[in-house]
């Protein structure tokens, strides 16, 4: 993914780039995406407090991992809307630094299931599972709590009688499992009413009732008032009002629905209509917030903000352009990372480190010497690496020819390692070796087509504005690519 030659134009790519980016950081998600934005004065009450299950990201919208993200992040949010809250947390405002670092997040992105446990002490889980919207739908979903009654013919009499004034709803069903939908009504209806299960099994209680049909939901709503049988679809939203004549759901501070709610609403509407005249859905199988069927065609988000993806570090794999950036009398600071041609996981975390560093101090307009990208096992570069006898398969050294030192990278490529190294040249601090003059050419001049990733304030470009389109030379990882992540399979059923 790194490997493109330094050329002119890529070189003016990037700049245009970043020239044409404003200076404020704006957030990832738009106002109306499905994710929430939630900030340290809203996190305790929108996810600590919350009775439901939450996933949230903490990012920073620099890193380009976490802009790979999003595509699935929102598709995981519109298939959870309704069962569980997606959220996201900016670390890069100063103002979320600490709830971040109280979190624990040591790199971008990260991604926590928060849920209530006991004693209101909220249970926050790290998911590490795939990129992909159906591995955190999965999961998510796996962490919706469960406080539906499992109801038998055994416990069936005790079971109505006690709390005898309390509404009580049943979801008769051929399922054993409890679906995320039912679950997640539960949550809403916590103390208000009981939401219970009953399997068709169960002949005794199946029979009081006269279910003939499956699935059969039905209101007690407490007292000696008759029962009520649900007629309409299994979809949340209306089974929530439907339950309401009995009882208020919970005031969940921000529903686990998008903000967003009247425009999906619409769009699940519409595409409602489609599905029906095309085929009439069973309500058995139609748990719709868990549906993705035909919304690729839909899922564009608005066009509001260019993408911010970080471009990749220039690759040097020519010996003299080596010689004229960085090997030369008088050459200023060069960071250079060495890597195998073939890259490998390490190497694409340390580019990915550099390249969004380097694209943080451009944003920032902060003057940064250059990165390049480097291979060990190129004839151009390999006698360098020899000769700072280096070893490792990725090694990230600062090289400064005009001053004679160089120095040498030693910690786990984490962002926050590299970036902390980075830093300490800038200030001129740490360690510096001794340059072997071997290296040093007299050649002098250095190419009119520096890439040096600076900001430059005349040059202004159209900057691509499909906010998921990747960003030219910045490829996603794949696994984070729409295209290249299976469908989210209907989750559960009732
Ligand atoms: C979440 O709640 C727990 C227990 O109530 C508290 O100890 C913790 O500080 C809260 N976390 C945040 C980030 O507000
Ligand atoms: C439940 O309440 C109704 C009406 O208040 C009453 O007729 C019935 O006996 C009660 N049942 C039990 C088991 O308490
Ligand atoms: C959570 O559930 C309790 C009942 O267990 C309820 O009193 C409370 O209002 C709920 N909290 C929220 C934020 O909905």
């Amino acid at each position: 993914m790194h490997a493109f030659n330094l050329n002119p134009t890529t070189a003016i790519a990037a700049v245009a780039l970043l020239s044409a980016l404003p200076t404020a950081q704006a957030g990832l998600y738009l106002k109306s995406s499905p994710v929430v934005q939630v900030d340290a004065k809203n996190y305790d009450r929108i996810i600590n407090k919350s009775n439901h299950t939450s996933v949230v990201e903490f990012y920073a919208p620099w890193c380009g991992h976490c802009q790979n993200l999003k595509p699935a992040y929102e598709k995981a949010a519109r298939n959870l809307e309704g069962l569980a809250r997606v959220a996201a947390v900016n670390c890069d405002e100063d103002e979320n630094k600490q709830l971040c670092g109280m979190m624990g997040v040591k790199g971008f992105p990260t991604l926590k299931t928060v849920r209530p446990g006991k004693k209101g002490k909220p249970i926050v889980e790290d998911y590490n599972g795939p990129r992909t919207a159906k591995g955190i739908v999965d999961a998510v979903v796996d962490k919706i709590n469960n406080h539906v009654k499992r109801v038998t013919d055994k416990d069936i009499d005790s079971f109505l009688s006690t709390k005898n004034d309390t509404a009580k709803a049943i979801l008769f069903t051929e399922k054993g499992t409890t679906s995320a939908l039912l679950r997640s009504i539960a949550i809403d209806f916590l103390d208000v009413i009981t939401i219970a299960q009953i399997r068709d099994k169960e002949t005794k209680a199946n029979e009081l009732f006269g279910i003939k049909s499956y699935p059969t939901f039905v209101l007690l709503p407490g007292g000696d008032k008759e029962s009520i049988v649900y007629d309409g679809e299994l979809k949340k939203d209306d089974m929530v009002k439907f339950l309401s004549q009995a009882g208020q759901p919970n005031p969940d501070p921000a529903p686990v629905k998008s903000k967003g709610d009247k425009k999906s609403e619409k769009k699940a509407d519409k595409k409602d209509k489609k599905d029906k005249k095309a085929a009439p859905k069973s309500a058995e199988s139609n748990s719709e917030s868990t549906s993705t069927e035909s919304e690729e065609s839909t899922d564009a988000p608005p066009a509001e903000k260019p993408v911010e993806v970080a471009p990749p570090i220039p690759a040097i794999t020519d010996a003299d352009k080596l010689t004229q950036e960085c090997l030369n009398r008088k050459a200023h600071t060069c960071v250079l990372a060495f890597v195998p041609s073939a890259h490998g996981e390490i190497a694409e975390k340390a580019l990915t480190d550099l390249a969004e560093l380097a694209f943080k101090h451009a944003r920032a307009k902060r003057h940064l010497f250059p990165f390049f990208e480097v291979h060990h096992d190129n004839e151009a570069s390999e006698s360098v690496f020899k000769s700072l006898e280096l070893s490792g398969e990725v090694e990230i050294v600062a090289i400064n020819a005009k001053r004679g030192w160089w120095r040498h990278y030693e910690g786990d490529f984490t962002p926050e390692s590299v970036e902390s190294w980075i830093d300490a040249i800038r200030l001129n601090e740490g360690a510096k070796k001794k340059l072997p003059e071997s290296l040093i050419s007299e050649v002098v001049e250095k190419p009119a087509e520096s890439v040096e990733v600076k900001v430059e304030e005349d040059v202004k470009v159209e900057v691509e504005t499909e906010s998921d389109t990747p960003t030219k030379g910045a490829e996603p990882t794949p696994e984070a690519t729409p295209a290249a992540e299976s469908k989210v399979p209907k989750h559960e059923e009732l």
